[in-house]
């Protein structure tokens, strides 16, 4: 026969095989798919969060969610969450385990057949939820206004360890500690965390390592690591993430969580192709492993006509082979341009969606010693309290002090390093403010100090209350630059880190875009920040700080005065004139303090040239704790500001951050840079060094860049 007409018949031949494989596969994938899902599940309304159609929360109203699943587990009962905040309305609908509680609240009326609204207690947004146990029953609901439900309280939440499938570990919510009597502490798990890369996993390679470089503490003890790999046709990716095993990811409970390794499953997509895995030891979800199909396939074992085929038509299979191998070289030098794009870019300004935390909080942890405790942000409920031990005082304060304490493990002699902020009896108020601030879940964020419990302490020597937060062995930002002359580049993180921060208080929305109240903090001072292991800040006590509500009136604004430290304060704060019309006066008064504090960094930077002593701001001009009357001097009378002397500007860099701060101290409050200007002013000095290092290295002209060889 003519060769010719052999590599067509062939190729004929293939086409057919690999087409009618291919079909088979899909039909019994199908029907396996079919057979896998419980008939007694509920059918649910299943969009998550969608605008919602009913704007206000009252009378019935028909979700706007068309799409209807069957729930994963029999338990589950559908729910539908509505929420309202500024001007955005949402609605979210899923199926829920009401033995769990959902956004820290239990749904204590899921037994009903239709979904009856119940006010949720929240901060700053309306919060309705309901939840019924009928097919489609949440596609309809009924708003009344019974009050909210609390939490439930903890011999309640015990019950979930009688759930099926469920382990015992604490909820997003739960407090370590008085659930855990006699159970193990268990300390947050460590993943790759990277959400979604480009892949150059090849589908059932034996084992294949993530490109991820990015390792994370999980935000809570009750999440295992968890490995997505995706094909949709034309790309192929990997999510790495940290998941509580008792919700459900991507419509699918994870039932393999407490593997070692990350054991790929296929799971059933409308696009394309998934791969899913969850491991509950270190960084375990590095390397996915493929699970070997044929022993697990049948369709695999049906296949001898199908090797016998495939292997006579080994021409075309190298042809792909070949292509494949040019397709993954590709990948490979892709990855490793991406990998070394994102070393370049430090951690202060690493990724837009880095901070996309609300739901999903990844904090990194670069302080081992510190906190490393889940429920950040949460109030503890329970009576009984956490076991801590108090070591050192390690700071002092108007109101309170603060001590490196022990949080002990139950059952064995390990422990975590945390902070505890102790307020004696008559500052129960300032105990319950700051508690206040810290129970906002939108407060969350890397440069703010991470909380982890309030609690009120019968003592020898009375009644205390406890605040208990993260430990940071750096101590506070004063401290530190007095004992550190700091380079450059640590300027950079400290000063973008700090401007994060305060534009995360001040924000009106979350990094993921959820409405947040916006927080002035009102006291920004160097004393009041905290350097991290990784040479970031954090923003701390928040004593003084307030929520912009905006139904606040001029008249409940009135009250709040001058507050602060007299050091701090913005000239109009002095003058008891800040703008109450204009809830921006006070986020501008925030910024004339945190341009102070830009300043002491500054001071003590090695690229000014000759770096003195440390000096708090208007160090010479006033005493130790000067009154308001004697800064009105200086920063009114005299229109004073710390020095910024001529030789500091002898670096490009400095020029541009000197230039920002005293922007940022400007007399006329309107006249100030925001908190986000100047973060993002900092992203952009960090860029154009970069740019000037590179060009230096790359042409050789050391005279340009003498201030960079200062560091
Ligand atoms: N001083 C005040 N709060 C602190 C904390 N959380 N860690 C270390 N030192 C502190």
């Amino acid at each position: 026969m003519n060769p010719m007409a052999v590599v067509q018949r062939l190729t004929i031949l293939w086409t057919l095989i690999v087409c009618c494989t291919s079909a088979t596969l899909n039909i019994l994938d199908d029907v396996s798919f079919m057979l896998n899902q419980p008939s007694t599940n509920t059918l649910c309304a299943f969009c998550d969060v969608l605008n919602a159609t009913c704007p206000e929360s009252k009378g019935n109203c028909k979700t706007s969610c068309d799409k209807v699943a069957s729930c994963d587990h029999a338990e589950e009962v559908c729910v539908t969450v509505w929420r309202s905040s500024g001007t955005s309305v949402t609605e979210e609908t899923l199926c829920h385990n009401p033995l769990l509680p959902l956004y820290g609240r239990m749904l204590d009326d899921y037994n009903s057949s239709t979904c009856n609204m119940k006010k949720q207690k929240t901060h700053g947004e309306t919060l309705f939820m309901c939840a019924c146990n009928k097919d489609q029953c949440n596609q309809e609901f009924t708003f009344d206004e019974k009050p909210y439900q609390k939490v439930a309280p903890s011999h309640k939440r015990k019950e979930h360890n009688k759930v099926p499938h469920q382990k015992s570990k604490p909820s997003e919510d739960t407090i370590i500690g008085p659930n855990n009597v006699g159970e193990e502490f268990k300390l947050r798990q460590l993943c790759k965390f990277c959400d979604i890369l480009d892949s150059s996993c090849e589908l059932k390679e034996p084992k294949c390592e993530s490109i991820c470089e990015r390792t994370s503490t999980c935000p809570n003890s009750s999440e295992v690591c968890v490995g997505i790999w995706r094909n949709n046709g034309t790309h192929i990716t990997e999510e790495t993430l940290c998941h509580d095993p008792t919700l459900p990811i991507y419509g699918y409970m994870l039932d393999d969580s407490e593997n070692k390794e990350c054991i790929m499953k296929e799971k059933k997509t409308t696009e394309g192709v998934m791969f899913m895995c969850s491991c509950d030891e270190e960084e375990c979800n590095l390397n996915f492993i493929w699970e070997d199909e044929k022993d697990k396939d049948p369709v695999f074992l049906w296949s001898d006509t199908t090797f016998v085929a495939l292997s006579s038509l080994l021409p075309p299979v190298i042809i792909a082979a070949a292509v494949i191998g040019i397709f993954y070289c590709y990948r490979v030098y892709r990855k490793n341009k991406l990998s070394k794009k994102w070393e370049k870019n430090p951690p202060c300004m690493r990724h837009p969606n880095m901070d996309c935390s609300d739901d999903c909080v990844m904090m990194i942890d670069d302080d081992r010693s510190d906190i490393s405790s889940t429920c950040a942000n949460n109030l503890n409920h329970n009576t009984e309290l956490l076991p801590i031990e108090l070591d050192t005082l390690v700071g002092k304060g108007r109101f309170a002090e603060v001590y490196k304490a022990k949080l002990k493990q139950n059952t064995s002699d390990q422990f975590e390093t945390v902070a505890v902020k102790i307020f004696p009896y008559e500052e129960d108020a300032s105990w319950k403010m700051e508690k206040e601030i810290f129970s906002d879940i939108n407060l969350k964020h890397e440069n703010i100090l991470q909380f982890l419990t309030a609690e009120e302490r019968k003592t020898d020597v009375g009644k205390q209350y406890w605040l208990i937060t993260a430990f940071h062995s750096k101590g506070n930002l004063q401290e530190y630059l007095k004992k550190h002359i700091i380079s450059w580049e640590d300027l950079l993180q400290l000063g973008c880190s700090l401007a994060r921060g305060v534009a995360h208080l001040h924000s009106d929305h979350t990094p993921c875009g959820r409405p947040k109240t916006p927080i002035v903090h009102r006291d920004l001072k160097s004393s009041n920040i905290l350097v991290k292991n990784d040479q970031t800040c954090c923003v701390c006590d928040f004593g003084l700080s307030l929520w912009l509500d905006p139904s606040l009136s001029v008249d409940d604004l009135a009250n709040s005065g001058q507050v602060g430290t007299a050091r701090y304060m913005a000239p109009e704060v002095l003058e008891s004139r800040i703008n109450l019309e204009n809830m921006e006066s006070f986020k501008q008064a925030d910024v004339y303090s945190m341009a102070l504090v830009l300043w002491e960094i500054t001071s003590r930077c090695n690229a000014i040239g000759e770096v003195k002593d440390y000096e708090p701001p208007f160090g010479s001009k006033v005493r130790e704790h000067p009154c308001v009357e004697s800064m009105k001097d200086n920063v009114l009378r005299d229109r004073g500001r710390p020095e910024i002397s001529n030789s500091w500007l002898n670096h490009q860099g400095i020029q541009l951050v000197c230039e920002t701060i005293t922007e940022c101290w400007d007399h006329d409050p309107e006249a100030r840079l925001t908190a986000q200007c100047v973060a993002e002013r900092f992203h952009e000095i960090e860029h154009l060094d970069r740019i000037s290092e590179r060009s230096c290295s790359e042409e050789k002209i050391p005279e340009d860049c003498t201030e960079n060889t200062n560091k």
